[in-house]
């Protein structure tokens, strides 16, 4: 299997190839993702939740994401990673090009991940400015939750589907060179990954996008409690987590997943 690369996500893009992402936090699972053929391996700030069993993702520090992401870098070779940066780790674009610095020389992130537009296209921009490759992040951004008031589908209003596709376009022309889409309609996912240029990864987001990530220990039912309706056991009736991923990638490339039962329309 050759390396995945960054060009090489907006090439599959252009061919109509769709892009397997899941979340990864140690050296173990990223060979498992790794081995699985699974394009992306993204060092999510979910770690802060599923790992550290915290309500939310903002006690994530930059130096818990450093030590997941240098030990995720260990288990892949053409897998892709990325890394989430924390809260606050890129307020302004000084601190962006510090955190970033630190998560590809120390962690050996390939890319970035950050949350939000407006104020943040200015980070955007300094980073691609240093030829950090980003990922931008809109829909349900985890780090808002206190602005938002929970975990719920964003982009349900005409005003707040049009502020989506604005913030779409203003962080691909800041730089973004791929967009996750959290938990938005998926009629509205659909329509910003036809309009941009640059790949989408819908999680919540409807079968539309051009790739699709979910949180690896809600694919393995290994989340405690209720998982989001938009994730699905990948492991229920297998007999491996190696079959578990393989029909994610399956399911995803086919078409297949998500399907309606894990989309929203409106
Ligand atoms: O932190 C994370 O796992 C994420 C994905 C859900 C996209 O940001
Ligand atoms: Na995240």
């Amino acid at each position: 299997r050759k390396p995945v690369t960054v060009p090489g996500l907006r090439a599959m893009k252009a061919r109509g190839e769709r892009i397997t992402a899941l979340t990864c936090y140690d050296a173990s699972m990223a060979a498992q993702l790794e081995a699985a053929g699974i394009d992306i391996a993204l060092v999510g700030d979910s770690l802060g939740m599923v790992v550290q069993g915290h309500a939310s993702t903002l006690s994530v520090t930059l130096d818990q994401m450093i030590y997941h992401t240098a030990a995720s870098a260990r288990g892949v070779r053409a897998t892709l990673l990325i890394a989430d940066m924390p809260f606050m780790s890129y307020r302004d674009p000084a601190t962006a090009l510090a955190s970033a610095g630190r998560l590809m020389a120390e962690g050996g992130a390939a890319m970035v991940k950050l949350e939000g537009a407006g104020w943040a296209c200015e980070v955007i921009a300094a980073l691609a400015a240093h030829d950090v490759p980003v990922c931008a992040h809109l829909g349900l951004t985890p780090q808002s939750v206190h602005k938002l008031g929970g975990y719920r589908l964003q982009g349900k209003q005409q005003d707040a589907a049009e502020k989506l596709v604005a913030d779409a376009h203003a962080v691909a022309a800041a730089g973004a060179e791929l967009l996750v889409l959290e938990y938005v309609p998926a009629p509205l996912a659909a329509r910003i990954t036809r309009e941009l240029a640059i790949p989408t990864i819908g999680i919540g987001a409807g079968p539309d996008c051009d790739g699709q990530v979910l949180v690896t220990y809600d694919l393995l039912g290994l989340t405690p409690g209720r998982r989001p309706r938009f994730s699905k056991d990948f492991l229920a009736g297998r007999d491996s987590i190696q079959a578990a991923l393989a029909a994610f990638a399956e399911d995803v490339r086919a078409g297949r997943f998500p399907g309606p039962e894990h989309s929203y329309q409106s």
